[in-house]
């Protein structure tokens, strides 16, 4: 049965960029009200919001870098404050990383498990008292095929999502029991600015869309009936089914 994201707060991270974009559309589209959660990238940032307006609905635009700890720690308080309440949280923002295992800099490694894990992490450690005051109470990871599979050259990325898979499989049984639903959403390739980085051998062609994501996440967010969804992992239509 569909339930309907009216008047929800949802708060994205990463809202400027390919999927956080294309997510923001498609909860404005539901009727949500819509924290843009922290972006270096302004122009990105606005684009989006801008596109959210089309739809009447006005966003809560909070530019900032996730890395520093005082805007990490500090986000969610100012958007229930805004708002008065936050109903769902979808931890889009991340960055990736592509050198051989033995290139891998301890400066990328940290930078990476940074942004792709603890960044996440805290997030949901900060949202969860305001969530359990709502009766929609969700959590989204976007991590990626890589929280299951590993790819040659992606050995931080692969770690850092296998990580973020791994807390949220625990945090989603932890919160069971008070009706607050946590999932991840593990995609392949998909077109965006990212995928220059994690899959250079990729053009396009034969490539998943943002809003294929979006409409994914909206079906987690608009179902919820006694059939639980944990995880969803989402490959392209690739000619090689291992090619993902
Ligand atoms: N594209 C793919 O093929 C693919 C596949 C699987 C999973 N994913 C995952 O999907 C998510 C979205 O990626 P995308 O493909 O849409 O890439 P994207 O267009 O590069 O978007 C990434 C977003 O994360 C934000 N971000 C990164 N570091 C940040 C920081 N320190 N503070 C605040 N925001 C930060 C960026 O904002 P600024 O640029 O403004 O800093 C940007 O909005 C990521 O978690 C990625 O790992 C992507």
């Amino acid at each position: 049965m569909k339930v309907t994201l009216k008047d929800k707060v949802v708060v994205v991270t990463g809202a400027g960029g390919g999927i956080g974009s294309a997510i923001c559309e498609g909860v404005a589209k539901e009727g949500a009200r819509i924290a843009l959660c922290g972006g270096n990238n302004l122009e990105k940032l606005n684009a989006s919001a801008d596109i959210i307006r089309e739809y009447g609905v006005d966003p809560y635009v909070l530019p900032g870098d996730l890395a520093n700890m005082d805007f990490l720690t500090t986000c969610i308080d100012k958007i229930a404050q805004h708002f008065g309440r936050i109903d769902i949280l979808i931890n889009n923002a991340g960055i990736a990383h592509n050198a051989p295992f033995e290139e891998t800099k301890m400066e990328d490694f940290d930078r990476i498990m940074n942004i792709n894990v603890k960044v996440p992490f805290v997030l949901c450690q900060k949202v969860l008292p305001y969530l359990r005051e709502s009766n929609h109470a969700t959590i989204i990871n976007i991590a990626s095929v890589v929280a299951h599979k590993g790819y040659v050259n992606q050995a931080i990325y692969t770690a850092s999502k296998h990580a973020l898979h791994g807390f949220t499989k625990s945090l989603a049984n932890e919160v069971y029991a008070e009706n607050i639903r946590v999932h991840t959403v593990c995609p392949g390739g998909v077109f965006t600015d990212m995928v220059k980085v994690t899959r250079p051998d990729l053009t396009g062609e034969d490539m998943i869309m943002p809003e294929e994501i979006a409409d994914i996440v909206l079906f987690l967010l608009t179902r919820r009936g006694n059939a639980v969804i944990d995880d969803i992992c989402v490959r392209r239509a690739a000619k090689n089914p291992f090619d993902v």
